[in-house]
């Protein structure tokens, strides 16, 4: 039919006196320029067409809109824009119904409270996510919700960027019906239907007050969201800035509101924190894509076999459980065995002491949970992950025994965080089946998964660990073999040049505080105390052998395990935590510690600004990260930003220490090395990938292969 005939991407049909504009862009039906001018050419068309009484938006598809397409934004703008379609529709003089399947997220969700009447399948979902993109809602969201569900819900809504169900919806007034069963457009046509048979009027969000109608508690709700932000949202430039919008909705007109809106939009939109967040966005997309990924289908899963029941293998676990797999446990002996299902049990615990979980959840989880002593019980496993201790010797006779039971095409994996995986690989009769599976602890919470890659490995167990992680909603990000892989390798060096500074003179709480001011929950010191600092002491004894002799070695972190200064499980690390507070406090004790060390080391202290500690730390990552992608133990920039997003606590509105470097400018990072390296060339020796981006005018994301 003619409507129809010129629409790619809004296709058009009229039934029963209703015109029915179905929005058709693949994936997710992203609001590209395309659809923006196609929608406005529908409205327009419903109004030109006499037998045409209603209009019904609907999505084709899994969703009905998941918003602005974020690839267009940094680009010129394109007409029409987003705020201006959504005036189209408010303004059309036939009523306009949205019918809502799958997600209705962002500049969609705009696109339906412009609309005149909503309805949603059950099981849809509905946000305004821009927060986690560095911006607020910028198509009339601001000023249109806050009619419609109220100051506090919008609020919510728009600070969280929660996704709501249907039911939640309905019950904040965001939409106005739930339809169950069938399709959008099966139900959007019998809604249209029956308003036009009640003669149901145009009815526009814009003219909606009801519930501003209580201005000073909607006063009280715009302060206390304020108040709350500025605590939370620590340096974050976008939430304050929603706050701002939602209260024009009190004090200007409509228009005059989405003016503020519009304003307050661009000025997010040219923040540097938009550009690392959507950095992010799609970085965690793109770190699914590795070769094997492409290429390889995986291997099917559903029972999973766990060596060792300690910190790692009790959190994988419950991992593995929480995700509905079933879990075989192999441990040394019965009391390890069952200090093992405690450890798991204890979790869980601790989740029904928070009211997050009842007895008979825990007891349903620990139902598909089976434990042994002996390895016959890993027989029929589909992947085994061995988690015992970190020691080559034990893990190759670990790996011996799942050679010998494990059946055929099973999936044999290990924890260990800094050994050889080629060489636990070449050990057993199938290295084709091995892989690491570097968890992070603790290990049911933490995001990240590094899946590392041994050189004899089929590609079709690499996709079964990139569909393991799926299943557990981990983020797997590849990664070559190489002592401590991609994270780990990084960290120990950012972690000396902390330890360096600290030396030279700066306090470990002042190198804390610069880290967190960055943006970091915690500073490196804060985060040893947390770890135990035993650990990385028991690591240092056991490389002291292999350390050049020219490397320059820190003695402060040994000093204090001497003393049984272990972090928060002593009471006392770097700070003191009194009465088993989690919060430490600063320590006299230890800054005469770092000062005698100073003196041993004939060190004279002088001052570091805030800012040279933040380029010398994020120099030394920066550094690593452009060897890692130089040895190709990282596929490209863009993973190792995903590895310190999702496992090390960068701050996410950075896009990670690559996008990070980009954004100061790779030249500047490479100057300041070459400064450094003039005191200690043995520590600061660029990366040749970093000299010859700068030699070339490219930078990192130049190696990012998305648009
Ligand atoms: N724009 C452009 N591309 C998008 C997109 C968007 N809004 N949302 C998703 N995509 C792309 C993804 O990058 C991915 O591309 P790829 O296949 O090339 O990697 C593809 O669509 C599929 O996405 P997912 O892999 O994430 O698919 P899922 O089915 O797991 O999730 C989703 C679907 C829930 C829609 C999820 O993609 C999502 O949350 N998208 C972002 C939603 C969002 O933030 N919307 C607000 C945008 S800002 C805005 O609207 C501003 C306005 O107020 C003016
Ligand atoms: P842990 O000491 O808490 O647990 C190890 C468990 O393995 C113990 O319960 C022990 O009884 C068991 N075990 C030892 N030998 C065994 C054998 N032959 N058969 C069966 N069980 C055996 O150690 P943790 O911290 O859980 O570490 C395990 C592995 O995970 C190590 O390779 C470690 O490097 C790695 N890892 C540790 C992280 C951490 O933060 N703790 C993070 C990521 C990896």
């Amino acid at each position: 039919m003619e409507l129809g005939e010129s629409a790619a991407y809004v296709r058009r049909e009229v039934q029963a006196r209703v015109l029915i504009a179905t929005i058709t862009n693949p994936p997710v039906n992203a609001l590209g320029a395309d659809v923006r001018r196609e929608l406005v050419a529908a409205i327009e068309a419903a109004e030109a067409d006499e037998t045409v009484e209603a209009v019904l938006l609907v999505g084709a598809g899994k969703n009905f809109i998941a918003g602005a397409d974020i690839r267009e934004f940094g680009k010129a703008p394109r007409q029409p824009s987003l705020p201006e379609v959504c005036e189209r529709i408010e303004q059309c003089q036939k009523p306009v119904i949205a019918a809502i399947h799958g997600v209705a997220l962002g500049g969609g969700l705009e696109i339906a409270l412009a609309a005149h009447y909503r309805l949603a399948v059950a099981g849809a979902r509905m946000g305004l996510p821009e927060v986690h993109l560095g911006l607020l809602p910028g198509a009339g969201g601001t000023q249109r919700a806050p009619r419609l569900i109220g100051v506090p819900a919008a609020l919510d809504m728009m600070l969280s960027g929660r996704q709501i169900d249907t039911e939640e919806a309905l019950a904040i007034g965001l939409i106005d019906r739930i339809a169950t069963g069938g399709d959008a457009y099966t139900h959007g046509l019998a809604y249209a239907q029956e308003l036009l048979s009640s003669r149901a009027p145009v009815r526009r969000t814009r003219n909606a007050d009801r519930h501003l109608t209580d201005r000073d508690a909607s006063r009280a709700a715009i302060a206390a969201a304020r108040a709350d932000t500025a605590k939370k949202t620590r340096g974050l430039f976008s939430p304050l800035k929603i706050v701002e919008t939602v209260e024009a909705t009190l004090e200007q007109s409509f228009e005059q509101g989405l003016l503020t809106e519009r304003n307050l939009f661009a000025q997010c939109m040219a923040s540097p924190q938009r550009a690392g967040l959507i950095h992010a966005f799609f970085a965690e997309r793109e770190v699914l894509k590795a070769p094997e990924t492409r290429d390889a289908k995986p291997r099917p899963f559903a029972h999973i076999g766990v060596v060792g029941g300690g910190t790692m293998g009790a959190g994988i676990a419950v991992a593995a459980l929480d995700a509905g797999l079933l879990v075989t446990m192999i441990e040394r002996d019965d009391a390890s065995l069952a200090s093992g299902r405690a450890n798991i049990a204890k979790v869980y615990d601790g989740l029904i002491a928070r009211g997050r979980m009842s007895e008979q959840d825990k007891e349903n989880l620990l139902a598909r949970w089976t434990g042994g002593t002996t390895y016959d019980a890993l027989a029929t496993v589909d992947i085994v992950i061995e988690a015992v201790f970190e020691d080559m010797a034990v893990k190759r006779a670990v790996f011996s025994e799942l050679d010998r039971v494990c059946k055929p095409g099973a999936v044999l994996a290990t924890n260990t965080s800094y050994l050889d995986v080629n060489e636990l690989a070449a050990s057993v009769s199938r290295p084709g089946d091995v892989i690491g599976l570097h968890f992070f602890s603790p290990a049911n919470i933490m995001k990240l998964l590094e899946v590392v890659v041994p050189k004899q490995v089929s590609a079709d167990v690499v996709a079964t660990a990139f569909a393991l992680a799926s299943k557990l909603r981990k983020v797997p990000v590849r990664a070559g073999v190489c002592d401590g892989f991609i994270g780990n390798r990084i960290l120990a060096r950012y972690r000396t040049a902390a330890d360096y500074m600290m030396e030279d003179g700066a306090s470990p709480y002042q190198i804390d505080k610069a880290i967190r001011e960055f943006g970091y929950p915690m500073g490196p010191f804060e985060v040893s105390d947390l770890a135990g600092g035993d650990i990385g002491w028991a690591t240092r004894k056991r490389r002291a052998a292999t350390r050049a002799p020219d490397e320059r070695y820190v003695q402060i972190a040994d000093r204090l395990c001497e003393r049984g200064r272990f972090g928060q499980k002593t009471g006392r690390g770097f700070y003191l935590y009194p009465n088993g507070s989690r919060t430490g406090s600063v320590d006299p004790e230890v800054e005469a510690i770092v000062e005698a060390e100073r003196q041993r080391a004939g060190i004279s202290p002088r001052t570091f600004t805030n800012d040279e500690i933040i380029r010398r730390y994020m120099a030394a990552m920066i550094n690593e990260g452009a060897n890692v992608v130089h040895e190709q133990i990282a596929l490209r920039p863009l993973d190792v930003d995903i590895i310190f997003l999702s496992g090390y606590g960068f701050p996410r509105h950075r896009g990670g220490p690559m996008k990070y470097a980009d954004s100061v400018g790779l030249k500047t990072v490479v100057d300041d090395i070459r400064e450094f390296a003039k005191e200690d060339p043995v520590f600061w020796k660029p990366s040749p990938l970093l000299a010859q981006l700068v030699e070339s005018g490219a930078d990192f994301s130049s190696l990012n292969q998305y648009a």
